[in-house]
């Protein structure tokens, strides 16, 4: 193993999988000693929704300031003594993306002589919930739901490192149906915090919108024919005239996500047997989500771990999390590390 500096086994974290430049550092009890995320939203919105190039260079030139500013940030002044793990996310992701990062990981690894471990993003983000808060952490097995911008999954953790997809989409991913829903009613992007902030005004009962798959007993998702049948009311609505019910529109599209999710959840728990829940993604952010998890979660007494809002998107601590256990459960990447935009991790 690799020796520890003086601030114990500290592993960086690399994230450019899609349009956030992350970086950061935590310690081998998953304390966080530095993290930065350098957005690119606001380049992206003027198109409603992410530019495969632009990201790409966008990371290009984000990423060693951002370095710079975290080592400042943790005092890390001797990085080659002070780091001892780089933890990059390779897959699946923009390719273009995640070159960058893979790139920018390898020549820090090989400049430092410190070992390099390529992580699974998917596995990023259930530990974004399995580092959860303080003490509390869930133990495998447990049921971690993934609801992102390109992801919609609910994974059983039977251990670290091995994972069996229970369900997923069909079409689309949750993330994705607020994005276009949003960018419908003109609220740009991203369209999750957007919606999400309309619909706490709104009443999630004034329109009728379908929930999909509600009764098949499969553990799936489609959230394609719900983001088409919100498109063609929000045009209803337009032609009636007048101003547009915004607030009604958010809070019944993202009450009709909500029961989906909780659903399948529903039937994943009951299929496994499985007592404990993380949820994790960007979508997780959602407070009606949140709110309905947790009231779930009370009822049946089943343990609920849901991360931080800012450890739901995107973000470098949850794959120095996830590098850092998978390099403990052996786990080691080289120089020849390449990026895999669809890495599976089932
Ligand atoms: O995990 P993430 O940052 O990036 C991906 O890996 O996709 O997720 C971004 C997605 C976007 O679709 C965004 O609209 C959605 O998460 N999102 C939300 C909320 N915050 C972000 N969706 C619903 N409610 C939110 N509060
Ligand atoms: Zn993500």
């Amino acid at each position: 193993m690799t020796e520890r500096g003086e601030k114990g086994f500290v592993t960086l974290g690399v994230e450019t999988s899609c349009d956030d430049t992350a970086l950061a550092l935590i310690d081998e009890k998953n304390n966080v000693l530095a993290d930065l995320i350098s957005s690119q939203i606001d380049s992206h919105s003027a198109y409603g929704g992410v530019v495969p190039e632009l990201a790409s260079r966008m990371h290009q030139e984000a990423i060693l300031p951002l370095l710079e500013r975290l080592f400042a940030k943790a005092g890390v002044k001797e990085p080659r003594k002070e780091i001892s793990l780089v933890a990059v996310t390779s897959g699946p992701g923009l390719m273009g993306s995640l070159l960058v990062g893979v790139m920018t990981a390898k020549a820090l690894a090989q400049g430092w002589d410190i070992p390099l471990i390529g992580v699974n993003h998917l596995e990023g983000h259930i530990f974004a919930a399995a580092r959860a808060v303080g003490e509390r952490q869930p133990r495998p097995p447990f049921i971690s739901l993934i609801v992102s911008g390109g992801h919609t999954e609910i994974v059983l953790v039977r251990k670290f490192g091995d994972y069996e997809l229970l369900g997923f989409t069909r079409d689309d991913a949750a993330g994705e149906a607020f994005d276009k829903v949003s960018k419908t009613l003109g609220l740009g992007y991203p369209g999750g915090p957007a919606i999400d902030r309309l619909a706490a005004s709104g009443s999630a009962e004034a329109f009728t919108l379908p929930i999909p798959l509600a009764s098949t007993k499969e553990i799936e998702f489609s959230f394609s024919g719900l983001k088409t049948a919100a498109i063609t009311l929000i045009e209803k609505e337009r032609e009636r005239g007048g101003e547009l019910p915004l607030a009604d529109i958010c809070a019944s599209f993202q009450r009709a996500v909500v029961e989906s999710l909780l659903i399948k959840l529903k039937l994943a728990v009951k299929k496994s047997g499985v007592k404990q829940i993380t949820l994790s993604g960007g979508v997780a952010a959602n407070s009606a989500l949140r709110s309905a998890l947790a009231g779930y979660a009370a009822a049946k007494k089943i343990e609920l771990f849901l991360p931080p809002r800012a450890m739901c998107t995107d973000n470098a601590v949850m794959i120095a999390a996830a590098g850092y256990n998978s390099y403990m459960r052996g786990n080691r990447s080289d120089l020849r590390l390449s990026p895999n935009p669809s890495w599976s991790l089932w």
